[in-house]
């Protein structure tokens, strides 16, 4: 449920992330980085990182229906069809009043998901006596890997613009679960 409390200066800060999705995107951050550094070098590290990575799929799935409001997928197809004009009018600085995920972040969320579970399936077949050195398993394996770290940085990009645009710290917002809106 959403819990405001009145702010500094106009602005009501409103509970956003739940403690379990909190966690959840700072363990996968990690291991999705983990994952990233370790291949050839520490083999052992990089598939416990990608089983990890695995089961953190498998807790956002189930988080999607029995998570808090914010964490839910129930508008998950609105925002993804409102996604190209919000993207457009981001050039002009229009941010939306979003409290959860806007429909960019909503994008980003479904191909993170998507890219991962591309790249850790493809990664957990790639050690399997059926799979081991087929080509197509391992260029898969690769490709998505690197497809998932280049959207890490458009995610990282994009929290950095939106924040600025919307005047408040999105990344202290994942530690904390709240954020600031703006009583414009
Ligand atoms: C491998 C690295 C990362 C992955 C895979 C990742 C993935 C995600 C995903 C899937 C979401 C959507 C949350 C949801 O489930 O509803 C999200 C949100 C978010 N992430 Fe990340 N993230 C990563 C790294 C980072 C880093 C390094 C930062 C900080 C600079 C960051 C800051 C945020 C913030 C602030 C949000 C909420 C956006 C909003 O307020 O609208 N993430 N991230
Ligand atoms: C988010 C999860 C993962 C990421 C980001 C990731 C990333 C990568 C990358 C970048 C490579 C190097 C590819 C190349 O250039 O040839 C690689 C190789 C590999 N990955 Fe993953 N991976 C993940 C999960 C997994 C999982 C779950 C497994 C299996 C348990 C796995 C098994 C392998 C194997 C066997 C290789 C070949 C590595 C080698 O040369 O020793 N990966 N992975």
């Amino acid at each position: 449920m959403t819990e405001a409390a009145p702010g500094a200066r106009g602005a009501t800060s409103v509970q956003v992330w739940d403690l379990p999705l909190r966690l959840w995107h700072w363990a996968l951050a990690i291991l999705v980085l983990v994952a990233w550094v370790t291949p050839s070098t520490y083999d052992r590290v990089h598939r416990v990182a990608g089983y990890s990575v695995i089961a953190l799929l498998a807790f956002r799935l189930i988080w999607g229906f029995a998570g808090t409001r914010y964490a839910r997928f129930g508008r998950l197809g609105v925002r993804l069809r409102a996604a190209p004009r919000y993207i457009w009018n981001l050039r002009r600085g229009i941010t939306g009043r979003y409290i959860g995920l806007n429909p960019a972040g909503t994008v980003m969320l479904v191909a993170l998901l998507f890219l991962l579970a591309i790249s850790t399936i493809t990664g957990a077949m790639e050690v399997t006596v059926t799979f081991f050195g087929v080509w197509w398993v391992e260029d898969t394996h690769a490709y998505a890997s690197d497809a998932v770290m280049v959207l890490v940085g458009l995610h990282v990009l994009g929290v950095v613009v939106v924040g600025l645009l919307q005047r408040q710290n999105l990344v202290r917002a994942m530690f904390t679960g709240r954020k600031q809106l703006r009583n414009r």
